[in-house]
């Protein structure tokens, strides 16, 4: 919770126009997990799972307004439908007209409805991913725990394209945490999708400070460039 009020802080001091995007972490990993959302999806994962993700949403929402932005929380849920875990259709037009008034969406990963599965997990990746394409955004930046993507001497690989991919490829894993949604490879297939339809990405370490600060004012920063580059 600190960090999130610190994160929000650096956003306010780097003074961007920005849409914000956060995944579940604690507060909807393990409720999807424990109702077993993707394989048996109920009614009771929905409902426990998005109101967790909510929670977490509103700490965000509230430390961006204490910090004056106009912050106000999006819920896929409420307007996105997936088909076999894919985002299907989602009206996009809403965010960019508040983004024009002024107002700043703080979008997050969740349980939505899908047209194959019932119910499916979307994450914040698939979020930030599908809002790229759609929006036309500056840079786009995916905050994590570690320092980009790791090499397996735990040193920061400084570029992943669909070339190199193959040889980085076996050291990319999933989450050490309770993550349903793939961790650091589910994250890396995301943006390679995104990089491949000519749109750069970068992964870095949003828990040391100044970090997101840093990459919002275009510094240089040690992290993981997501390229389409050949
Ligand atoms: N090669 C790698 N480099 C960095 N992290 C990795 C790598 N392989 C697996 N991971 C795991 O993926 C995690 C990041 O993914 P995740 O937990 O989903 O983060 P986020 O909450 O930011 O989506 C790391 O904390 C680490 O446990
Ligand atoms: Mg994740």
């Amino acid at each position: 919770m600190q960090n999130i009020k610190r994160i929000a802080g650096e956003i306010a001091r780097a003074s961007v126009p920005i849409v914000v995007v956060h995944g579940a972490g604690s507060f909807g990993h393990p409720q999807a997990k424990k109702y077993h959302i993707q394989q048996n999806p109920g009614t009771e994962g929905l409902v426990k799972t998005h109101r967790a993700v909510l929670e977490l949403n509103t700490v965000f929402v509230e430390a961006l307004q204490k910090e004056g932005f106009a912050a106000t929380g999006i819920h896929p849920l409420d307007c996105l439908l997936a088909k076999r875990s894919v985002v299907k259709r989602w009206g996009v037009e809403i965010i960019e007209r508040m983004v024009d008034f002024g107002v700043t969406p703080v979008i997050h990963g969740d349980v939505v409805m899908d047209t194959a599965n019932g119910i499916s997990v979307i994450s914040g990746d698939q979020i930030l991913t599908y809002l790229a394409k759609k929006l036309d955004v500056a840079v786009i930046g995916a905050g994590t725990a570690v320092d980009g993507v790791l090499d397996e001497n735990g040193r920061t690989i400084p570029c992943i394209t669909p070339s190199n991919f193959k040889e980085v490829s076996d050291y990319i894993r999933g989450s050490t945490d309770d993550d349903v949604t793939g961790g650091m490879r589910g994250k890396v297939l995301e943006l390679l999708k995104l990089a491949e339809s000519g749109i750069e990405s970068v992964i870095f370490n949003a828990d040391l400070s100044n970090m997101v600060f840093k990459f919002l004012s275009g510094e240089d920063i040690c992290a993981t460039r997501i390229s389409g580059a050949k």
